[in-house]
């Protein structure tokens, strides 16, 4: 509920748990006066302190008065160079050459539903939502920002974007637009960001805020592996079940900030949007730019509910239909079993074995187009290499369809090799600046998606693709960071913005997919999780998690995931071993359990596996349809904290009733006379007895206060899956 108090001033935004205030001071600065704790009816403008603090300018026309400066206060979308020396939400460029923004509020309105924003990502629906435009002008300037909230409370769900408008006579340039600014009147906080690399994405990190800015963010042109747009701010003290947390999504794919700043009062301000590197954006007379979307969640209560949030205002307002509710079929992917090695013999032999063992989906992976042996060349000739597949997917697919499998292919459509007809045909199509060697990622190059005669290329040889055959999934991958970034198609002052004009050029590319092909399972992956991110997941309801399969890494990748996003969305799958990443051994049932906490599937040439091991693989497939609706619809619960390398990593999945929860464990390396690894479970009902995997009953409270006992298991990484079912 969005609520203007209009004898105090005062715009308040209520969700069902939290209050997040704001109130244009009499001098029109739109400060940020509370967001936490849901607190009915008040004007919490009480709390700001006005003092002459040495070297905080005042704005001009306060005479004598020293007490008020920009510098000391909180406000909800800071501005840039007049006295205010903390994190500035916007950067412009102004016709004079100076970077100064002043900005004052001019309008507001309340409105039912939710703002939606052209050609980028945002959570949707009209029921259940408000929004709250404020329109904030620079008097000196013709600059315009529109700060936009939709409050969604049910979620405890507050987003925001921003929308710039030129105003003036002339043109400007923008240089730093932040979707998100949030001023904390404390500092005794938490930072947690989600941090590694390729093969080992979103290991969470937790720190106190230190004086000055801290950051995490990319320049690579995609979120990336190395860290996460998604952070929380929480109390010191704050634990999975108590203490105030605030997570912050950005729903963007591409090079992005989030810093926060703990100032020399003692308080902290969170941004976060596009990363300013290498952003330019022109903004000619009456044009505006729109800043992506942030999603914000306060958690009173902890970081578990602050994760249940997320996972179900990405289920159900992010994730789109038909995927948002539906179970993924447990899916084959040739991959690692072949890399590029085949022929259509040993794919449908993969699929057959997959199909014995109630596999329901063939992934066909890279490799099968162009002239595609080695990643050397062949990207952007996206016709099928004849040799390997004769007939080409018009004779394939059916015979994989024939075995009662869907049929999925694989595809990396932002890409070029310099050896492909179509780089050979048109060089101009790779981002590169003029008389300078374009630098290679994974020897391929990077196709000028900012531009729409080479989107419309690509899509064009996709559909060929797509028509070709039943295709029902499509795994679309994107193996590099952008480097060289520079595009034929603009002239010298606008090559900042092809950055972000790329990421645009993804999600237009996205989206006619989703117009034309409404059915098509979209898998996103980014050599692993290198654009695992809300944005993407507008567009695809599923991302491969990482490159790294291995059981054990895949504890922690995975547990970093879902801080976040939920489980559904996470694609993970079991892997032959020693492992190709990281050369352990870990037994199939512990590589089944950890694959079950994703969108289960297989990626290995099953024709290797013992008679023992097969029966294993089929009792899993088993078990994961059976408990796929609890895994990807229930409530999430981390039992351990993998990050700690504890003596064993526990999780569960509990239905939103409580009468059904999945429990599984992984074990550590042996350790001897190890002491009985006991497990207090989390999220069931007190009152309610739970039969134990068919066998033992005990209470709710027994089963989460007093703990589950396991046996005591010897040899590295065992797991151990527990069903339990209220009587
Ligand atoms: C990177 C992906 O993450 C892998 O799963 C696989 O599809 C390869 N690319 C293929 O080149």
């Amino acid at each position: 509920m969005i609520v203007f108090d209009e004898l105090r001033g005062t715009i308040s935004l209520h969700t069902r748990r939290t209050t997040y205030q704001m109130k244009a001071d009499q001098r029109g600065v739109l400060l940020h006066l509370y967001y936490g704790p849901r607190v009915e009816a008040e004007d919490l403008s009480y709390l700001l302190r006005y003092a002459d603090r040495g070297f905080s300018p005042n704005p001009s026309g306060s005479g004598a008065d020293r007490g008020y400066s920009l510098d000391t206060l909180p406000q909800e979308w800071s501005t840039c160079g007049v006295g205010d020396y903390r994190l500035a939400s916007a950067e412009v460029e102004q016709p004079d050459g100076s970077v100064l923004l002043d900005l004052r509020y001019a309008s507001h309105s309340i409105r039912p539903g939710k703002y939606a924003l052209e050609g980028l990502p945002a959570f949707f629906g009209d029921e259940g939502w408000e929004t709250l435009s404020v329109v904030l002008r620079d008097p000196s300037s013709g600059m315009e920002a529109e700060l936009l909230y939709g409050v969604c409370e049910e979620e405890d769900l507050i987003t925001r974007a921003v929308r710039v408008t030129n105003r003036g006579e002339a043109p400007v340039v923008l240089c730093r637009v932040m979707s998100l600014c949030l001023d904390f009147g404390r500092s005794d906080l938490d930072l947690l960001t989600f941090d590694g690399g390729h093969v080992r994405e979103r290991n969470l990190s937790r720190a106190p805020l230190r004086p000055g800015v801290q950051s995490v963010g990319s320049v690579r042109g995609t979120s990336s592996h190395q860290h996460n747009p998604f952070v929380v701010l929480c109390e010191r003290d704050a634990g999975e079940d108590h203490g105030l947390c605030f997570g912050a999504a950005l729903l963007y794919s591409g090079s992005f900030l989030a810093a926060v700043e703990r100032s020399q009062f003692e308080d902290a301000r969170l941004v976060m949007g596009i990363h300013p590197h290498h952003f330019r954006w022109a903004l000619g007379p009456g044009e505006h730019f729109t800043a992506p979307e942030a999603a914000l969640i306060c958690s009173p209560d902890g970081l578990t509910p602050m994760t249940h949030r997320f996972h179900r205002a990405m289920r159900e307002r992010l994730i789109r239909d038909p995927y948002a509710g539906r179970r993924r079929p447990v899916l084959i992917n040739n991959w690692e079993a072949t890399e590029f090695d085949f022929d259509a013999e040993r794919l449908v032999d993969i699929a057959r074995e997959g199909a014995a063992l109630g596999m329901e989906l063939f992934v066909l992976d890279d490799g099968w187009f162009g002239k595609r042996d080695t990643d050397l060349s062949g990207l952007g000739d996206w016709d099928v290499n004849e040799r390997k597949l004769p007939g080409g997917l018009e004779a394939l697919a059916p015979r994989i369809e024939a075995l009662g499998l869907g049929f999925g292919l694989w595809i990396e459509p932002e890409m070029v090799s310099a050896d492909s007809d179509l780089y050979r045909a048109h060089p101009d199509w790779a981002l590169g600046a003029p008389g300078r060697p374009q630098t290679t990622g994974r020897s391929q190059l990077v196709l000028d998606f900012s531009r729409q005669e080479v989107r419309d290329h690509v899509y064009a040889a996709m559909r060929r693709v797509l028509d070709s055959a039943r295709i029902t999934y499509l795994k679309w991958d994107m193996n590099r960071s952008l480097s060289d970034v520079w595009s034929a198609a603009l002239p010298a002052a606008r090559q900042g913005e092809v950055f972000h004009r790329y990421v645009l050029g993804v999600y237009d590319l996205l989206e006619r997919l989703r117009r034309d092909y409404p059915d098509l399972l979209i898998e996103g992956c980014s050599g692993g999780g290198g654009r695992f991110d809300a944005g993407m997941l507008y567009y695809t309801p599923q991302i491969w998690c990482s490159d790294n399969t291995d059981a054990v890494d895949r504890l922690r990748i995975q547990c970093g995931t879902a801080f976040c996003y939920p489980v559904s969305t996470i694609g993970a799958h079991v892997s032959a071993v020693p492992n190709g990443q990281t050369g352990r051994d870990t037994p199939m049932e512990t590589r089944g359990v950890v694959a079950m906490c994703g969108t289960f599937g297989y990626e290995m040439d099953l024709g290797r596996c013992s008679r023992e091991e097969k029966e294993t693989v089929r009792e899993q497939v088993e078990t994961y349809k059976r408990r796929a609706a609890l895994i990807a619809g229930g409530d999430y619960y981390r039992l351990t904290d993998p990050f700690q390398d504890p003596p064993f990593t526990a999780w569960a999945h509990v239905s939103s009733d409580k009468r059904e929860a999945l429990v599984s464990l992984v074990t550590g390396s042996a350790r001897a006379a190890q002491p009985f690894p006991v497990l207090r479970l989390r999220g069931l009902d007190p009152a309610l007895r739970y039969r134990v995997d068919g066998g033992e009953v005990h209470s709710g409270a027994a089963l989460m206060y007093a703990g589950l006992s396991f046996p005591l298991v010897r040899g590295d990484y065992q797991a151990k899956q527990l069903h339990l079912e209220a009587v």
